[in-house]
């Protein structure tokens, strides 16, 4: 079979809407259409089984042991049609995680699609980072506060929530679509979501003054690429701008977090910050002017990722 897929020809139209193909036989074409266009698509050798794989676990429904069990069934009209739909998607270019529509990071399933930035492996690190934060702010049964800035999809806050059971978490985003697709997120969560606030503005601005001085922890992962040609093709055509360009060469974001977040933390309060390996040098250095501690952190492959400051200076007092 090549060419155009046509959702009626290939599940055939009976009346229980059950077709002529197997799932074993879409599985087998989609692996096949996607090794062809793997180079233009930018599929790593290898990836097209795994990503073939992915399509058909979304279209059919099969999960898991059930997956290898379901491929003999004739998929439906119904699962082809769906089946069809993220194969175009996905041999236009467009990244597997917004075509599948979700996408795991830490112990969340996120929703995502093209008004979020795609939640990165190495952003989990970051996570793992302010996690540590917390744990070693927080004691006995105390509340402590967070803030993650820029939450994009909402990977960083609501995996806080998740993960620590007495964080009050704050979540902002300046992107009004950003911020929708975080709601959609947190209500996936359950329980935890009676302890996350979501608000839309930049960085501190929807704050009230109330809670100056308050936060434990504030991480960001903002936006800290310079130029567009410094990203992959499938990145720069896919993901939101705003989400990954900063002015400054890229560092005008993670500067002005490093300047504004002492006076919204607890004096054993910590800003986490994700950069790019080369930004780490300067980041450091505006960090240990604002605060008594600040160490670089690197991500798995051993790049400098992030930094972790510790007890901001009282504001007036940087040293
Ligand atoms: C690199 S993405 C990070 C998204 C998410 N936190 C993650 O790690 O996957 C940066 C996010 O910062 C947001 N952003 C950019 N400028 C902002 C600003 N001035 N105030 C608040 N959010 C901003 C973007 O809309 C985007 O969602």
């Amino acid at each position: 079979m090549t060419g155009e897929f046509d959702a009626e020809k290939l599940a055939g139209t009976d009346a229980d809407g059950e077709g002529v193909l197997s799932w074993r036989a879409l599985l087998a074409e989609a692996e096949q259409r996607f090794r062809s266009a793997a180079d233009t698509i930018g599929l790593a050798p290898g990836g097209a089984g795994t990503e073939a794989r992915w399509v058909v676990e979304e279209a059919s429904g099969f999960e898991g042991a059930e997956f290898d069990h379901g491929l003999d069934q004739l998929a439906t009209v119904r699962g082809v049609a769906r089946f069809d739909r993220m194969v175009r998607r996905r041999l236009a270019g467009e990244p597997i995680q917004y075509v599948l529509g979700h996408w795991p990071f830490r112990h969340l399933d996120l929703m995502v699609d093209h008004r979020v930035l795609i939640p990165r492996p190495e952003t989990e690190v970051v996570t793992e980072h302010a996690l540590a934060e917390l744990n070693r702010v927080s004691r006995g049964s105390e509340v402590v506060l967070a803030a993650d800035l820029g939450t994009g999809s909402g990977a960083i806050g609501l995996s806080l929530a998740v993960e620590h059971r007495r964080a009050q978490i704050w979540l902002s985003d300046r992107s009004p679509d950003a911020i929708a697709v975080a709601r959609a997120n947190l209500a996936g969560i359950g329980g935890p979501a009676t302890r996350v606030n979501i608000v839309e503005g930049s960085w501190f601005e929807p704050f009230g003054p109330d809670l100056l001085g308050r936060f434990a922890l504030v991480v960001s992962n903002p936006p800290y690429v310079r130029h567009r040609l410094e990203l992959d093709r499938s990145v720069a055509d896919w993901e939101p701008a705003e989400a990954l360009l900063a002015a400054e060469d890229g560092m005008a974001e993670l500067l002005h977090l490093v300047e504004t977040s002492p006076r919204w933390l607890r004096p054993d309060g910590a800003l986490v910050l994700e950069f790019s390996p080369e930004q780490a040098p300067v980041v450091h250095e505006r960090a240990r002017h604002h605060f008594a501690e600040a160490e670089v952190f690197q991500d798995l492959a051993g790049l400098d990722r992030g930094i972790v400051a510790r007890h901001p200076r009282p504001v007036g007092q940087s040293g």
